[in-house]
């Protein structure tokens, strides 16, 4: 037996196969990014359009590569939140027929949440009460977990994500789209020195990110030095990477000394592929007494693997979904996210 995982929240078009005990028997993600590329950002009616082309041929391929038919599907778990309406309706909808047609549990999870869970899909079990930090283009939030479907939301970004400042920082270089890989590969091959940026709300004292001025300090350094947008733009965005991993380090760093109970520390979400972050997270010492847990690149970015991961754990409790569900697009009606607010973070 097995479970199928499904995820279209935004656009990558992904489904994946888990074993009974948890282990990844396929995946297969279908990136549109080349169909949003002109526009130079995802335009949701393209998205949602694309998903109902591809989500039944590339289910049918996750399966195929797994091995396994539909009649030794055990369950079918799928995103319902937070991402496009229109998009995760696609998924949901395939998800909701598969469960029905073939007497399924349905597990419907979040793709937040599913993000963390990507963290377990190698050797590592969870162990709770766990820290992650969420780095993705729509989000950047730090969590607090005590187990999967109780996530306390005890940081969060008050404008951009920083996902989103790659891509919008990027696209005012003119350096093409999704940003993120982009700026990662410039700033590994410039070794000159860098520009010196502001880094983001680091006298703040709580654990909120903020990453829209820095994004307008590159936009104000390249007004103000025309030449050297035409001559280093790999300068300009080395140093705005330094700026964005540098506020990134400073607060999961000041989360684990607020939260000193928790026993692991997971950072996730497409931003942690980057190779500049995950390098200053492995030589941080301090995450030596509390294991900090990082997905394997493929799985930092949006894939059906943290899905089934995700399902797969909720399907061992009998944690299972009404037929009814209907998508969210928001965190903030995540059935799993809360806010906390008993414990201050500036405590
Ligand atoms: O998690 P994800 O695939 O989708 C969302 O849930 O949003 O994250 C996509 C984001 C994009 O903003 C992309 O530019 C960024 O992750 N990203 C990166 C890298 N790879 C993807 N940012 C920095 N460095 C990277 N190597
Ligand atoms: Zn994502």
């Amino acid at each position: 037996m097995a479970l199928l995982g499904i995820e279209t929240s935004c656009d990558e078009t992904a489904a994946a196969v888990i074993s009974d005990q948890g282990e990844i028997l396929s995946s297969i993600v279908r990136s549109q990014q080349q169909l949003h590329a002109p526009f130079l950002g995802v335009v949701p009616e393209v998205a949602s359009r694309s998903h109902c082309t591809t989500m039944l041929p590339i289910i049918d391929a996750a399966l195929k590569s797994a091995g396994i038919d539909y009649p030794q599907l055990s369950a079918v778990a799928v995103t319902t939140g937070p991402g496009l309406r229109g998009s995760l309706l696609v998924g949901l909808v395939t998800a909701k027929a598969l469960a029905y047609g073939l007497q399924l549990p349905l597990i419907g999870v979040d793709h937040l949440e599913a993000h963390i869970a990507a963290a377990f899909l190698g050797e590592a079990e969870p162990r709770f009460p766990l820290l992650a930090l969420v780095i993705s283009g729509g989000h950047t939030m730090l969590c607090f977990l005590t187990r999967f479907g109780e996530m306390e939301i005890v940081g969060n970004t008050l404008d951009d994500a920083v996902g989103e400042a790659y891509d919008k920082v990027a696209t005012f270089l003119d350096l093409g789209y999704p940003g993120g890989p982009i700026i990662d590969r410039l700033a590994e091959e410039y070794a000159g020195d860098l520009i010196e940026l502001p880094i983001p709300m680091q006298r703040s004292g709580d654990l909120n990110f903020s990453f829209s001025g820095l994004k307008t300090a590159v936009v104000q350094f390249c007004r103000a030095y025309p030449k050297e947008v035409g001559e280093h733009k790999d300068k300009i965005a080395a140093s705005f990477q330094r700026a964005a991993v540098t506020s990134l380090m400073q607060k999961l760093l000041r989360a684990g000394e607020l939260y000193p109970q928790v026993q692991q520390i997971i950072v996730c979400g497409g931003v942690s592929c980057n190779r500049a972050l995950r390098r200053a997270l492995r030589e941080q010492p301090v995450f030596r007494q509390r294991p900090l847990l990082l997905p394997e690149p493929q799985y930092c970015t949006d894939n059906a693997a943290m899905i089934a991961k995700l399902g797969h754990y909720y399907f061992k409790r009998e944690n299972f979904t009404p037929l009814d569900v209907s998508p969210y697009t928001s965190a903030s009606h995540s059935p799993v996210c809360h806010r906390r607010t008993d414990i201050s973070p500036m405590a």
